[in-house]
């Protein structure tokens, strides 16, 4: 983050932890992604901007949605990091590699086995600064959110996965497109122009 930068100054004024939110704005004004949303994971959520508008949204989606359509009397909201996650009430943050194998049982504890309406991810690979091989690594990482997605998300759930540019990032929507009906890559418009991450939203899970 930088002083200079518009996005910054104004995530710090609003009581926002990152930048980053204004991807997730940008992504809800084109896609929706909240709507009826009330179980949520964030995967790789620290510091936590990401957490607080999901937390926003649930909240309102409570006394929003209560039709004979889906709909629940209460949210839950997860978020992961190797990082520190300070806390956010009503939240369960969790320090732990999504990679992890014991990753499962805290999901299934936490949700009580429950399948999700949403899946965000902004994890991010710890850059080395050579593209290529970043962008592999973050590919990799795309693939174990895959992964988690296919034993968490309902159907009809939806998932933001942000993943780079280059190399192998066909292959990655084409395995999105087995277990989505709709996907879209999208860049936000605060996400910086020199960046090569792109978000993929799955929409409608098979
Ligand atoms: C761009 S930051 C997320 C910012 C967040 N969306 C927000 O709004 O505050 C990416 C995060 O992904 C996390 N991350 C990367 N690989 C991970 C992994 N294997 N397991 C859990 N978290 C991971 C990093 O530690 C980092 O905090």
């Amino acid at each position: 983050m930088h002083r200079k930068d518009p996005h910054y100054t104004q995530a710090k004024k609003n009581g926002y932890r990152a930048r980053s939110v204004y991807k997730l704005l940008d992504i809800q004004k084109k896609f929706n992604i909240f709507k009826r949303a009330f179980y949520i994971l964030d995967l790789g959520s620290a510091p936590g901007s990401w957490l607080q508008i999901s937390r926003k949204f649930a909240e309102e989606n409570i006394k929003k949605y209560q039709d004979q359509y889906y709909h629940r009397d209460h949210f839950k909201i997860m978020g992961v990091d190797i990082k520190n996650i300070s806390p956010i009430d009503d939240i369960k943050t969790l320090k732990i590699d999504i990679n992890h194998p014991e990753f499962q049982n805290e999901i299934d504890n936490f949700f009580q086995f429950k399948k999700l309406d949403l899946i965000l991810s902004d994890a991010s690979i710890n850059k080395s600064g050579n593209k290529f091989s970043d962008q592999i690594r973050q590919i990799r990482l795309c693939y174990r959110i895959i992964e988690i997605v296919k034993n968490n998300l309902k159907y009809k759930g939806v998932l933001v996965l942000k993943a780079f540019q280059g190399q192998d990032i066909d292959n990655l929507i084409n395995s999105m497109k087995n277990e989505f009906k709709f996907v879209k890559s999208y860049k936000p418009q605060a996400s910086k122009k020199q960046s090569n991450e792109i978000y993929l939203i799955g929409l409608m899970k098979k």
